[in-house]
């Protein structure tokens, strides 16, 4: 039988992410506190403690209103920039999934690009700009190119959040220019972003999920 990703994995994902987000609070507020207005590892904990609380609920449905859920629920608790581009990531995800309960790797890798392509039209963020896209757009892209080598939807996401770590490695020489960071200009440099921060810790709790299951 092919590799599915199930609504079980999905849940799980959410719970480590939210576990993981909860442990970094401190470290993501004081990425922020350099560049922004320290408030990014509350603003994550609260979104993805409350995705966390909903999940029991969520979960009695399709992968769709699932998906729906989790993305509703960062727009609606999150007050940062950071809310509606991580909602707009699992809104885009649950249009591919309507009464579904498991995703195929190829329908699971195309709603991962919906929703990064989702987060560039929302924020309008390129790549080079200092923000989560600069995780993003390298783990999707090391992605495709994993899988299509004959990985594993487990090994290719490890792939990836090595990428994403690198690609968030990579804005500390950033000079940022969308978000609150760019009213920084210039001394913006130096520092890591943290939005893509967290979207690294979102693929790398994406690769536990799938290596654990
Ligand atoms: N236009 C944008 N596109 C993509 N990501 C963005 C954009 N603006 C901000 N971000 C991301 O959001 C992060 C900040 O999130 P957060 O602190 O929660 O929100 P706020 O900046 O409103 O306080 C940044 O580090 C950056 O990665
Ligand atoms: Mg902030």
């Amino acid at each position: 039988m092919s590799e599915l990703v199930t609504k079980e994995q999905i849940v799980r994902w959410m719970q480590i992410y939210a576990e993981r987000v909860a442990a970094a609070k401190e470290m993501l507020t004081e990425l922020d506190a350099a560049i922004g207005d320290a408030d990014h590892g509350i603003n994550m904990e609260r979104g993805f403690g409350e995705v966390v609380l909903r999940l029991p609920e969520l979960a009695q449905q399709d992968l769709s209103a699932l998906l729906k859920g989790i993305g509703m629920t960062l727009l609606s608790k999150v007050g940062g920039a950071s809310g509606p581009l991580y909602g707009t990531l699992f809104l885009r995800m649950a249009q591919g999934a309507s009464g579904k309960d498991a995703l195929t790797v190829d329908e699971f890798v195309a709603g991962l690009e919906a929703g990064i392509a989702g987060i560039q039209q929302r924020g309008s963020a390129r790549p080079g700009e200092k923000t989560m896209v600069d995780a993003l757009l390298p783990a999707m892209e090391s992605l495709r190119t994993t899988l299509a080598s004959g990985a594993s939807l487990a090994g290719a996401l490890t792939a990836a959040a090595a990428a994403a770590k690198a690609g968030m490695s990579a804005t500390v020489e950033m000079q940022a220019t969308k978000g609150r960071a760019s009213y920084l200009g210039p001394r913006s440099v130096g520092h890591q972003d943290p939005g893509a921060t967290s979207a690294w810790m979102m693929v790398q709790a994406a690769a536990e999920t799938l290596i654990e299951s």
